[in-house]
């Protein structure tokens, strides 16, 4: 019987608190829900997996591909978590308009989204929580970045605002919302930079500093708690103040960049609440918090101040 299922997952920023999240201070992750991946499973006749991501250059057979490949990392551990006895007889098709390496959780959107096509092609999507599709892509962003916090899986998979930290034997994970949702334009400073290097820098940073990075670490985790509580109290000038003290902790981390600050500088002189770099930094994106008032000139003086996309999205 022919069978095709799609699955989809949206992109994520962090509002407060990454990098310090991966040493135990909480952070706060939104979703943004209007950049996505998404996953077709489609039957075919052949024995094997046919695998086509255009976007990561990838088209093949599962039984070829390359040891770490993301993709046939995650049917595998999809397939021997959930017991499917074989794999075979089906495409897998993957798209995303989430920049990759652009800081905005591309790859676990990915891993999402692949597992929610798998789990509706095997009958068992009812049947698996939203913990266990975020469980599953953990392991898969372990293969890949070495030390993740567990963040970005688990705002893509909840979709949902979240308050995370990460601690045994099961990491915090509260879900909330603000008053009204919170304006953000996102900007694109076009560098790609990955995610497991600059994790592995800030270790680096850290193992030569510990004193001195734990109190960064603190700062950071301190602002993410009086920005929940900024965010559920709706007191966006507070929202805004936060995200710039936060930024400049990333500064002092140096996981910021000159064309970050630049962004950052340019969205607050155009009247952002708060401005900083969303994600592991050193390229990628970086996000303002604005209104419905600031949204044009916001959006004007990013890309006048080298922007290579802006997208204007509201979370919560
Ligand atoms: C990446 O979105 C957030 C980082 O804190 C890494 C992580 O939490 O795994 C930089």
């Amino acid at each position: 019987m022919h069978k095709m299922v799609e699955a989809t997952a949206p992109g994520k920023v962090i509002l407060f608190g990454e990098h310090a999240v991966v040493y135990g201070r909480p952070a706060i992750a939104a979703p943004v829900t209007r950049l996505r991946a998404s996953a077709v499973i489609e039957s075919s006749g052949d024995a094997d997996v046919l695998l086509i991501a255009p976007d990561l250059g990838v088209r093949g057979r599962l039984s070829e591909a390359e040891p770490g490949d993301p993709l046939a990392a995650t049917l595998h551990l999809s397939q021997s978590r959930l017991a499917i006895p074989k794999l075979g007889g089906f495409s897998l098709t993957v798209t995303s308009d989430i920049p990759i390496a652009g800081g905005l959780g591309s790859g676990a959107a990915i891993s999402v989204a692949v597992i929610r096509a798998f789990l509706a092609y095997y009958d068992l999507a009812a049947t698996t929580g939203r913990d266990q599709i975020s469980a599953l892509a953990y392991e898969v962003e372990r293969l890949h970045h070495g030390t993740p916090s567990g963040i970005d899986n688990t705002v893509v998979a909840y979709e949902q605002m979240v308050y995370f930290k990460r601690q045994e034997p099961l990491d915090r994970i509260e879900v909330f919302s603000p008053p009204r949702p919170l304006r953000l334009a996102v900007g694109d400073t076009g560098l790609r930079s990955a995610t497991r290097d600059v994790v592995g820098d800030v270790r680096s940073q850290w193992l030569g500093d510990r004193t001195r990075f734990e109190q960064i670490f603190d700062a950071c985790g301190q602002i993410a708690e009086a920005g929940r509580g900024a965010i559920a109290a709706g007191d966006l000038a507070a929202v805004g103040r936060l995200m710039n003290e936060n930024h400049e902790w990333l500064v002092e981390m140096t996981v910021s960049n000159p064309r970050l600050d630049q962004l950052v500088e340019a969205a607050r002189r155009a009247g952002a609440l708060g401005a900083k770099l969303s994600g592991a930094g050193r390229g990628g994106n970086m996000i303002a918090l604005i209104e419905a008032e600031t949204q044009a000139t916001v959006t004007e003086a990013l890309l006048a101040a080298g922007a290579v996309r802006v997208w204007v999205s509201d979370v919560g």
